[in-house]
């Protein structure tokens, strides 16, 4: 079975929802307390064996690569003032061996366009895609969870997890069929009607994906707001190939609405153990 060496974090979005605090800064460049939305993400994947992370980019997103270069005049700065304990922070030890690549998408087209852009990078091999502003908290990480299915099964897998009928028509949703112990994907649907969902399990940002994607995403067709959908050309790829899902253990927080982004930052508060008595104080006061 091929090795998953390589994970597409897609970054090219315009990030609307969090206007306007996403005029001049990338969303994913968003901290929760001090750590951006993009630097949990390439933990995650480099903690699951990833060695390439290829970002989908745009003009407006330099600082995604300024974070992850060599910062030497801050880091000369911190040596000369003995602030060495600063230093793996914003130089990790773990991502010294990992390969950094930038593709830019044009224009924000959908996410399926932006995953298309890196076709001619990703070769016959399967690979993974994270979107930074999911942010899962959990013991064993959501994409190392979705490795352990895609390893004892060999095919596709995508993350899902249960939510609440209200909210079901916000999220692609899986039509599940349950096969022993695992979910094999009968159908997806992008953003059903509540009567229309086949299911209460949605997709989450995290993928493996079998590299034939890109046959389909070259076939799908634009949505109603002008994009191509990922979920649009796994629905395609559905034709051919078993695709399976990974009902993740975790705490999810959709980082990408205002809701979730504090609940994050309120979830990881109560975590720290400098700042959680205030923490906690400050919400069990209001
Ligand atoms: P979202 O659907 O959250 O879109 O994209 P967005 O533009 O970031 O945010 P809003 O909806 O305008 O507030 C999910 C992920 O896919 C990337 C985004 O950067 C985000 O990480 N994306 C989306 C692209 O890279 N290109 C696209 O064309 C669309």
């Amino acid at each position: 079975m091929k090795k998953i060496i390589k994970a597409v974090l897609p970054v090219a979005g315009f990030g609307t929802r969090f206007l306007p605090a996403t005029k001049a800064i990338p969303k994913e460049m968003l901290p929760i307390i001090d750590k951006p939305l993009i630097e949990y993400a390439v933990e995650e994947a480099v903690n699951a064996g990833i060695e390439e992370i290829i970002f989908v980019t745009s003009h407006t997103k330099v600082a995604i690569e300024n974070h992850f270069d060599t910062n030497f005049e801050l880091e000369e700065k911190l040596q000369k003032n003995s602030k060495h304990e600063f230093i793996p922070l914003i130089n990790p030890e773990n991502f010294k061996n990992v390969r950094f690549t930038y593709v830019r998408q044009k224009s924000p087209n959908g996410l399926g366009d932006a995953i298309n852009h890196t076709s001619h990078l990703i070769n016959d091999e399967p690979f993974a895609i994270l979107l930074a502003d999911d942010l899962i908290f959990s013991e064993e990480s959501c994409l190392s969870q979705l490795k352990i299915v895609y390893e004892s099964l060999g095919s596709s897998v995508i993350g899902v997890n249960e939510v609440p009928q209200d909210e079901i028509s916000k999220y692609g949703v899986i039509d599940p069929k349950y096969v022993d112990s695992n979910i094999k994907v009968n159908n997806i649907v992008e953003k059903p009607s509540i009567n229309d969902a086949p299911s209460n399990l949605a997709v989450v940002g995290r993928y493996i994906l079998d590299n034939e994607i890109f046959k389909y995403l070259e076939r799908t067709k634009k949505d109603s707001s002008n994009e191509i959908q990922l979920t649009d050309a796994i629905k395609l790829m559905l034709t051919d190939h078993e695709v399976f899902a990974c009902k993740y253990k975790g705490n999810k927080f959709d980082c990408g609405s205002k809701k979730g982004f504090v609940a994050a930052t309120v979830f990881k508060g109560l975590q720290d153990e400098v700042i959680s008595k205030a923490i906690y104080d400050l919400v069990q006061k209001s």
